[in-house]
C-alpha cells in the first residue's frame, strides 16, 4: 500500500468500515494520514480492520453505528469531536443490496428476481433506509461539526444504479438515485461554508456484497460481458476515489459525481 500525507492531520469518519469498499477506503485514508473512525454494525469485522491499520502504523478505531439511527449518530459526532477535536471528512459507505443472491443483473436483460410490482413495501422501506436514509441522517450530523472546523469534505457512495436503471431490484435503484441528488443539494447548500459533498458510482466490485451475482453464475458472466475493461473492480479502485475526494487535491470539487466502472456505463 502507498503511504503518505495526503489526508495529514484530517479526522474522518468512515461507515461501512468494516467491509468491502468502507474498509480499504478506511485503510487507504489511515495510509495517508489520517484518523479514521471505522463505523458499521459487524463490530467484531469493524474491531479486526482498526486493529490491522494500527498494527500497521496508522490511527483508527471502530464504533459502532447503524446508519438508520439519528441518535447514534448525533452521539457519535459528539464524541469524535471531543476526542479528536474536529471533522474533517465523512464517508457515506455502509448499504445494502437488500436482494436474495439469486436476484438478477443489469446486463442480463432477464428478470429473474422481484419484479417492481412484487418487491414488498418492507423491502422497498429497508433499503431506502440504509441506503438513503442513513446518508441524510449522517450528512444532516455532520454540517455542524464540519462548519465549526472551517469546512470539511463529505464523500457519499451512489453506484451505477444510481445513474441508470435495470432489470432488476428498483428500490436499489431508487435508493442510489436519492443519493445522486442528495449529494448534489448539499454541495449547493454548503458550498460558501467550505463543505464540499460529492458522489462516487462504483460499479461491480468483489466485495461480500456483490459477490454471489458475479462469480461463477450466468449473472457474473453478463455482468462481465458489460465491462469494457474486462475485470470487475476491487475495493481499493474505489477507495483511490474517495480519497481523493476527500482531500484537499479536490479543494474546488463539489456537487460532482465520480463514475469508477471499467467503462461499463460508457457503453
Ligand atoms: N460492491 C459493488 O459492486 C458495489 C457497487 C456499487 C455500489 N456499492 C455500494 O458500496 C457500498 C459498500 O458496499 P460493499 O460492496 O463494500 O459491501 P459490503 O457488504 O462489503 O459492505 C457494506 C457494509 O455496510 C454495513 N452496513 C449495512 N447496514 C448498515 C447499517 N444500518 N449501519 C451501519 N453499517 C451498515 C455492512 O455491515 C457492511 O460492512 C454500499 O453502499 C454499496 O451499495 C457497491
Amino acid at each position: 500500500m502507498t503511504t503518505g500525507q495526503r489526508l495529514a492531520g484530517k479526522i474522518a469518519i468512515v461507515t461501512g468500515g468494516a467491509s468491502g469498499i468502507g474498509a480499504e477506503t478506511g485503510r487507504q485514508f489511515a495510509a495517508q494520514g489520517a484518523s479514521v473512525v471505522l463505523c458499521d454494525v459487524q463490530d467484531e469485522l469493524g474491531h479486526n480492520v482498526a486493529g490491522e491499520i494500527v498494527a500497521a502504523g496508522g490511527s483508527a478505531e471502530y464504533r459502532t453505528l447503524d446508519v438508520t439511527d439519528e441518535a447514534q449518530w448525533i452521539a457519535l459526532i459528539a464524541s469524535v469531536e471531543a476526542k479528536y477535536g474536529k471533522l474533517n471528512v465523512l464517508c457515506n459507505i455502509a448499504g445494502i443490496s437488500g436482494r436474495p443472491p439469486s436476484m438478477t443483473v443489469q446486463a442480463s436483460g432477464v428478470m429473474t428476481g422481484v419484479g417492481l410490482e412484487n418487491q414488498t413495501l418492507e423491502n422497498w422501506n429497508a433499503i431506502m433506509e440504509v441506503n438513503s436514509t442513513g446518508v441524510f441522517l449522517g450528512t444532516k450530523s455532520a454540517i455542524p461539526a464540519m462548519r465549526r472546523a472551517g469546512g470539511g469534505s463529505i464523500v457519499n457512495i451512489s453506484s451505477i444504479c444510481g445513474i441508470v436503471g435495470s432489470f432488476a431490484n428498483a428500490a436499489y435503484h431508487a435508493s442510489k438515485g436519492a443519493v445522486r441528488i442528495f449529494t448534489k443539494s448539499t454541495a449547493i447548500q454548503y458550498a460558501k461554508e467550505g463543505i464540499r459533498a460529492n458522489s462516487v458510482h462504483p460499479g461491480f466490485v468483489d466485495t461480500p456484497m456483490a459477490r454471489p451475482g458475479l462469480l461463477g453464475n450466468e449473472s457474473g458472466k453478463a455482468r462481465m460481458d458489460a465491462t469494457p475493461m474486462g475485470r470487475f473492480g476491487k475495493p481499493v479502485d474505489i477507495a483511490m476515489g474517495c480519497l481523493y475526494l476527500a482531500s484537499d487535491e479536490a479543494a474546488w470539487v463539489t456537487g460532482s459525481e465520480l463514475v469508477i466502472d471499467g467503462g461499463m456505463t460508457a457503453n
